[in-house]
């Protein structure tokens, strides 16, 4: 498959190396500036399987879009791109705020960053998925054996198998978590992570599963 990755940053090189090098897609990083060393130092270590672009370009040929853009950015990130009918996006950001109290959600509650990006990105399939753990968790998604759980929420329901398979590549155990509006729950998720992760001691080497009876 052809991916295009919006972003080369901690969870953009993650997830463009895990997959181009555990399932051998073909993985675009579309940045603003290709030549940058630190985006080449991150195409030498991944080989042959990925490179460079503007975003555009990036997306021009791809079967599947990923935002892993800082919030901030992301929606001059998907104009860049141009018309995006008709194609998958996975949307990985978390419209994050940090205030004296500690982190929130710029937009709040009753809308999404999944939302606004499909808002943004007219005519496309938005699934929002692989916010609501760490991009060291997406380079390695197994504890002892035992998958780390990873929510995918989107409307295109003849689209989102493929997207199941495709973040599930990764090494998560993969869960339906509805329409896009439940987008809304899965950012709250991502920021349980973060809290959890950043002011509450656990650290980054944690990750949410699904227990089952
Ligand atoms: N860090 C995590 O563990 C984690 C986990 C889940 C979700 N997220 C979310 O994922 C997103 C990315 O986080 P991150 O930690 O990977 O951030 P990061 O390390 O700062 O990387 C962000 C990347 O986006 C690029 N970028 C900025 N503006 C851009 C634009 N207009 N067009 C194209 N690329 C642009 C940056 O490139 P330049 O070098 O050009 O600035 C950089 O490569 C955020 O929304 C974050 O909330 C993060």
């Amino acid at each position: 498959m052809k991916l295009a990755i919006i972003g080369a940053g901690n969870v953009g090189g993650a997830l463009g190396t895990a997959w181009a090098q555990k399932a051998g897609h073909d993985v675009v990083f579309g940045v603003r500036d290709p030549k940058a060393e630190k985006t080449q130092s991150l195409l030498r270590a991944i080989g042959a399987k990925a490179r460079a672009a503007t975003a555009a370009d990036a997306a021009a040929s791809a079967d599947v879009i990923v935002l892993a853009t800082p919030w901030p950015a992301t929606e001059a990130a998907i104009r860049a791109m141009g018309d995006l009918k008709g194609k998958i996006v996975l949307d990985a950001t978390n419209p994050l705020t940090r205030g004296p109290d500690g982190i929130g959600l710029e937009i709040g509650h009753a809308i999404s960053g999944g939302e606004k990006v499909q808002g943004w990105a007219a005519g496309a399939s938005v699934f929002k998925t692989l916010n609501t753990t760490g991009f060291g968790n997406m380079a390695n998604p197994v504890f002892h054996g035992v998958k780390s759980v990873m929510f995918v929420a989107g409307d295109d329901a003849a689209n989102k198998p493929k997207v199941m398979e495709l973040v599930g590549q990764l090494g998560f155990e993969m869960v339906d978590a509805g329409p896009l509006r439940n987008a809304r729950l899965l950012e709250a998720h991502g920021m349980l992570w973060i809290d959890l992760a950043l002011a509450r001691g656990q650290g980054r080497d944690f990750a949410f599963g699904i227990l089952r009876r």
